[in-house]
């Protein structure tokens, strides 16, 4: 997965404290709710073929609140980890060292940003990724909407179009692990909860 460095000393990383596990499907991608201030400023269209030249092939357009405000999923479009960094800051997760990060990115299976489309500048404003062997098995990691955005069905699109692109690799298992503040937020897209925590395990190394 390509990145482009950052100059900035750390990274933003996962607060799982209490992690449950999932295991899950697809849901159904949902419509949009109130425009908020986040979704006044507006910018040029965005048409399929500069949408492939910014994004990439495997770009898709994810459904805006405002129809002015161009949103889009990549898997391909380098990332800027101090903005990266910057969105999950955000969401309220700690720092981990940014050549860690890096290449945690590099070895993940798939790296997705959404971005609100600007010509000069897109902004990053979701995220997510997932490990995994590329056939068989896969697990999400790092999910994240910026909080001006979240609440807009963004969270639930940008987990479809991962399970998509999984799907795509013949992937017969998805897992993840959840905060418990956002379980119901993971049942809503329809994934289970592990039952009791029965089969799952944990290995740290500190
Ligand atoms: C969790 C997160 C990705 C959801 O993104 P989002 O764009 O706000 O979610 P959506 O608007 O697509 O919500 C989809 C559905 O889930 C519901 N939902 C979203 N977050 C929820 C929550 N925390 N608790 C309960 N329901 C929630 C929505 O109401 C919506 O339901 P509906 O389809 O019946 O209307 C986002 O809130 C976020 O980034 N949170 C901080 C980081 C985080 O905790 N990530 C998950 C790591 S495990």
């Amino acid at each position: 997965m390509p990145t482009s460095s950052g100059t900035g000393e750390g990274w933003t990383g996962i607060g799982r404290g209490g992690d449950s596990m999932l295991t899950g499907e697809r849901g159904d991608a949902s419509g949009s709710e109130p425009i908020r201030k986040a979704w006044v400023i507006s910018a040029p269209p965005l048409t399929s073929q500069s949408m492939v030249q910014a994004y990439g092939e495997n770009a898709r357009l994810c459904a805006s609140p405002n129809p002015q405000v161009s949103l889009v999923f990549s898997r391909s479009r380098p990332l800027d980890l101090v903005e990266l960094e910057r969105l999950l800051e955000a969401v309220g997760w700690s720092r981990r060292p940014v050549r860690r990060v890096r290449r945690a990115l590099e070895n993940s299976l798939i790296t997705v940003g959404l971005w609100r489309h600007d010509p000069r500048v897109p902004r990053l404003i979701g995220f997510a990724r997932c490990t995994g062997d590329g056939v068989l098995e896969a697990t999400i990691w790092d999910v994240a909407i910026h909080p001006l955005y979240q609440g807009a069905g963004l969270g639930r699109q940008l987990m479809d179009y991962l399970l998509d692109a999984l799907r795509a690799m013949g992937t017969e298992r998805v897992t993840l692990f959840a905060d418990p503040g956002v379980l119901p937020f993971y049942e809503r897209l329809g994934w289970e909860l592990e039952p009791n925590g029965h089969r799952c395990a944990f290995w740290y190394a500190s």
